[in-house]
């Protein structure tokens, strides 16, 4: 069968990082058309700059990086330097990237490929705020049902929230954006922190990355030592969670993760609760189903798909 073909709309971060390489090191499974940054852990010119050093790092400077949206539809930017240090991927010592940022914006980029592509065949795999996303659809309606699905990290319903009591950061982030994506009709996969959360790191794990022997493998367990010292102190977990190479892994080995077709809505009104991310997973409302919401993962399985798959960069 054909490498699926999907644009991958990310904020590096650590854990984007590893989510972009898994899918560089799966070219079977997964056609890269692009990498879209977005403000969210870093501020824009950070999250378009990591990119760049990923693709580098997976020795693919052919991979063609663009610059999105650098703040929120309709709020300021919050950003996660607590999480992910100053420069977004805190942990080992990076070199500035030589391949080239794309002069075309990200939004612009999303809307040619879908409306060159056959439709249908382009799957969007944000790792991010949806800010990006929702800016596309509200820019270029006719390619919304063009889109074969939305894979995305974000949202949290049996976990609580990450950056709010309420609220999961990506959606936290940019909720106005959040709500156009989930009210788009679009397909949507969501990986919420209800399975993140079950893709912890632990030594041996994070051990392994480190036993490949290779620069992929060293800088892994650099950035999963770096990453998992918040989530350690946090939740007083054993280690961090991966959250958005679930995205990745779940295009490569859907089986991984079972979930629920359920109606999900976005808190955007509220100050307490805004970015809430409202699954019926007991469905006891009659509002439509219009997301399959994750509930549980197999992490064993995860972890020996990822090293597998990062041994080979
Ligand atoms: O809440 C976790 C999400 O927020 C991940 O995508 C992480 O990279 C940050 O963007
Ligand atoms: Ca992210």
């Amino acid at each position: 069968m054909a490498p699926r073909k999907i644009i991958i709309d990310t904020d590096p971060g650590q854990d984007d990082a590893v989510a972009i390489l898994l899918a560089l090191a799966s070219p079977e499974d997964l056609d890269v058309l692009g990498i879209t940054a977005v403000a969210g852990n870093v501020p824009l010119a950070l999250t378009q700059k990591n990119a760049r050093i990923v693709c580098e790092l997976a020795k693919r400077p052919d991979i063609k990086v663009f610059a999105g949206c650098d703040r929120p539809l309709r709020r300021d930017l919050v950003t996660a330097e607590h999480v992910h240090g100053k420069t977004g991927l805190d942990g080992p010592q990076m070199a500035d990237p030589t391949m080239p940022l794309q002069d075309q914006h990200g939004i612009d980029f999303i809307i040619e490929t879908l409306r060159s592509e056959p439709a249908g065949t382009v799957t969007l795999c944000p790792l991010g705020p949806l800010t990006n996303i929702a800016t596309a659809f509200e820019k270029a309606p006719d390619i919304v049902d063009k889109v074969q699905e939305i894979i995305l990290m974000g949202g949290a319903y049996f976990e609580a929230g990450n950056i709010t009591p309420a609220a999961e950061f990506n959606i936290y982030v940019d909720p106005e954006a959040a709500e156009i994506v989930f009210k788009s009709g679009v397909p949507i996969v969501v990986m919420p922190l209800d399975v993140t959360h079950k893709a912890l790191t632990t030594a041996p794990r994070v051990a392994a990355f480190r036993d490949l022997g290779t620069q992929v493998g060293d800088m892994v367990a650099a950035w999963t030592d770096f990453f998992e010292r918040f989530d350690k102190e946090k939740y007083g977990s054993e280690g961090a969670p991966l959250h958005d190479p679930c995205v990745t892994a779940y295009l490569i080995k859907p089986d991984l993760f079972t979930g629920r077709h359920v109606n999900v809505e976005i808190e955007t009104v509220s100050e307490l609760t805004k970015g809430m991310t409202v699954a019926d997973w007991w469905r006891v409302t009659d509002r439509p189903a219009n997301a399959l919401f994750m509930g549980d993962m197999d992490a064993a399985g995860f972890y020996d798909l990822l090293t597998e798959r990062l041994a080979r960069l």
